[in-house]
């Protein structure tokens, strides 16, 4: 596993954004190298140190993702992806930086939707099912508990948020007004065909996947793309099928370990106010959060 890497510092490429995980530069106008560093977020806050190995540990997750459920596989929809090798776009002695970490990808004008699928019922989803018993307008039966499974996965979007604010569950008809119906239900229909398969293979693997969000793109065609990273614990909530009970939070393979450790930072007496700057990581929270990664590869890429 390379070292490990807060920020990509790439100068044969022009920059167009850094994301809370992903260094995005341009490669002529039709494409982007997408570098996925070792940052991680809780709380849509960056942390300061890098969690070693995260990078390449999502980047084959979401490889893997493709491969299952795109054109070599399933051949759900579309994706983003163009199979040229990242270490062919930068120069010579920058590879080390996106070796393992980085994909080439088609340059989407995304849209400013966030496809949440949904098959257990938990984190933002709970918290409004039991406010109202439903999620994103939804409605859903009653007396479920936290982390009951759904009958059928549900379409909950989000907002996209402006960089620093938190994504806002919107209902199917704020979708219609934002992207037009047709779109709005071909990018739910992706989503809901996509979790159900990936929740088919990650089973087999003793993963349960509680929900996930994909993000779609526009090319110049006006062709519905699947973008982004997929299906990765950063993305996703994974479980371990063999801890799963349904009235508790399971304990999942992605940042819940990082995010209880951060409820119970107190500085100066007080808790962590969620907002930079982010406590500095002991060493332990880092090499745990690190093994969860790896955890969650090493049970997937069995399959
Ligand atoms: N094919 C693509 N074309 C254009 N943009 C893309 C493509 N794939 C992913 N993106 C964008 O690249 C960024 C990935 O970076 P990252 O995941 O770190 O960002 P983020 O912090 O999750 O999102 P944000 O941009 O909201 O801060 C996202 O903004 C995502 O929408
Ligand atoms: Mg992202």
């Amino acid at each position: 596993m390379s070292n490990a890497l807060h920020t990509s510092e790439l100068h044969s490429l022009p920059l167009l954004a850094r994301g809370k995980v992903r260094d995005n530069y341009a490669v002529g106008k039709d494409r982007i190298l997408m570098v996925a560093s070792d940052r991680i977020s809780a709380y849509d806050v960056i942390m300061n140190e890098p969690i070693p190995g995260k990078g390449e540990l999502l980047t084959q997750m979401a490889l893997f993702w493709f491969d299952k459920l795109g054109p070599n596989g399933l051949n759900i929809c579309p994706n983003h992806l163009t199979g040229e090798d990242p270490s062919n776009v930068v120069s010579v002695d920058e590879r080390s930086q996106v070796l393992n970490r980085s994909m080439v990808v088609k340059r989407l004008k995304p849209l400013p939707i966030e496809a949440v699928v949904r098959g257990y019922l938990a984190g933002s989803g709970w918290s409004e099912y039991k406010l109202g018993q439903n999620v994103c307008g939804v409605a859903l039966p009653p007396h479920l508990k936290n982390a009951s499974k759904l009958a059928e996965p549900i379409f909950t979007p989000a907002a996209k948020a402006e960089m620093g604010e938190h994504d806002e569950n919107i209902t199917f008809q704020q979708v219609v007004n934002t992207v037009g119906i047709e779109t709005a239900e071909k990018v739910r229909d992706y989503s809901i065909k996509l979790y159900l398969a990936a929740r088919d293979i990650a089973a087999k693997s003793g993963i349960i996947i509680a929900d996930t969000k994909f993000e779609f793109g526009l090319d110049a065609d006006g062709t519905i793309i699947l973008m982004d990273e997929i299906l990765t614990p950063d993305s996703s909530r994974y479980w371990p099928a063999e801890q799963y009970k349904e009235g508790s939070n399971p304990p999942s393979f992605d940042k819940q370990y990082l995010r209880d450790w951060l409820e119970t930072v107190r500085i100066n007496g007080a808790p962590w106010s969620k907002t930079p700057p982010a406590p500095t990581l002991p060493d332990e929270v880092i090499q745990k959060t690190s093994e969860k990664y790896r955890e969650a590869w090493a049970r997937l890429s069995t399959v």
